[in-house]
């Protein structure tokens, strides 16, 4: 029996991640969780899961869990501290790291202290923080094993090989929903148009790095710190499918592929079922009904935050912080309805352009540099508002 903290259990990783736990009640338990705002869900899966520890972001969330609750005897905690007790809970072998944003950082650091295996979802947190995470890691002995689709991919293709026979990395996208728009129309583009992804349920964050290809971008980064290869190694393709979730070119030039069904709790069971595999309780991919696979290389000009991403990663230091930070604040504008869907990547753009790179030796800097990004993105983002 495996025992996990899931950060962000009411999110759309979470909910997958206790559908794993249903799945494999023999196997997996939860002892702790922890959320953002939606006290109505968390006062669900307590109900339900009985975890003996759980965490809401506000002292005002805990006390509406408490309520809808009804009483419980599950212990309730709050803000960051909440958040890495969740983490760090004694009983937990697993931690799910699936909270949105960054607010995680400073707990997955904290279960990698406390000797934690680590499922990690909240590719931001390596994107900031990959020198420090990686390396706390190293120190400790503790395994980070990807969620995202395309690593967890990645990570059962390299099974049983050398650094030393890979090649290359190749990421697949989807796309996105505007993958064939031509730059007239993606100004036009609506945040309900962008939170409609066409092959993945996921949170309206993610979904909108999907569309500009700035998820992708952010992928390359987390590759970069997973499996210790440069950005010349990682390459990106547009599979509109997503049956192939990545593959990995050989020195020989063999590529190894991973395929299966656009679901992700077959990653994230993997995750926890690491390094065994589990059957599944889902429906098997049939190649003879899936039509055609496409592959086609990224519209770079069209969706130039993929090239932002390289340019951080190749930049280093601070730079990737600042990249995610501009994006945050840019993409919460764009889904406020303030900024166009062509003008997130100027927002990004012109933050990197403006920041001075400095080397990643704490996490204060980190969060120093992150706060910085966020002021000046917010500035530009103003400059660039739409007259609604
Ligand atoms: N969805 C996918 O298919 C997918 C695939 C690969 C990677 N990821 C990554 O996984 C992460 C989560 O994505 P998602 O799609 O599941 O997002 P989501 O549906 O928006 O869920 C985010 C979760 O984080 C929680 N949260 C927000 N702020 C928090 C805080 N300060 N403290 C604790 N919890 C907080 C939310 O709680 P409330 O809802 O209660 O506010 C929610 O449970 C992201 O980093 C994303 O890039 C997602």
């Amino acid at each position: 029996m495996k025992t996990l903290a899931i950060l962000g259990s009411t999110g759309s990783i979470g909910r997958s991640a206790l559908a794993v736990v249903d799945a494999h009640a023999t196997r997996l338990r939860v002892a702790a969780l922890a959320a953002g705002d939606n006290a109505v869900a968390m006062a669900e899966q307590i109900a339900r899961y009985r975890p003996a520890l759980a965490a809401m972001a506000t002292v005002e969330g805990v006390a509406r869990v408490r309520d809808a609750c009804g009483g419980t005897s599950t212990e309730l905690a709050c803000g960051a501290e909440g958040l890495i007790a969740v983490a760090t809970h004694p009983e937990v072998d697993i931690v799910i790291c699936a909270s949105s944003g960054t607010a995680g950082l400073e707990a997955v650091l904290a279960a990698i202290e406390a000797g934690k295996t680590i499922a990690l979802a909240n590719k931001e947190v390596l994107v900031m923080a990959g020198s420090l995470v990686m390396e706390a890691a190293r120190r400790r002995g503790v395994s980070i094993l990807p969620v995202d689709s395309e690593h967890n991919a990645v990570h059962q293709c390299l099974h049983g090989r050398t650094q030393q026979e890979v090649r290359r990395l190749i990421l697949t996208a989807s796309g996105g929903p505007f993958r064939d728009l031509a730059t007239d129309d993606l100004q036009r583009v609506t945040p309900a148009a962008a939170l409609r992804h066409p092959t993945w349920q996921m949170g309206r964050k993610i979904t909108i790095d999907s569309a500009t290809l700035m998820n992708k971008g952010l992928e390359v980064i987390e590759a970069h710190w997973l499996f210790g290869v440069d950005a010349d190694q990682i390459d990106v393709v547009i599979h509109p499918q997503s049956i192939v979730h990545s593959m990995v070119e050989l020195i020989d030039g063999s590529v190894i592929a991973q395929l299966g069904v656009t679901d992700m709790r077959l990653p994230i069971q993997y995750a926890c079922s690491y390094p065994e595999r589990w059957d599944a309780p889902l429906p098997a991919l049939d190649l003879t009904r899936a039509g055609r696979l496409e592959f086609q290389p990224p519209a770079h000009d069209r969706f130039p935050c993929l090239g932002l991403a390289y340019r951080a990663l190749r930049g280093g230091g601070t730079l990737p912080s600042v990249l995610n930070a501009a994006n945050e604040v840019a993409v919460e504008s764009f889904l406020e309805g303030r900024l166009g869907f062509t003008a997130i990547p100027s927002v990004i753009e012109r933050t990197m352009t403006a920041h001075s790179v400095e080397r990643v030796s704490s996490l204060q800097v980190v969060r120093r540099v992150d706060a910085w990004a966020r002021r000046y993105a917010r500035e530009i983002s103003r400059g660039l508002e739409l007259i609604v």
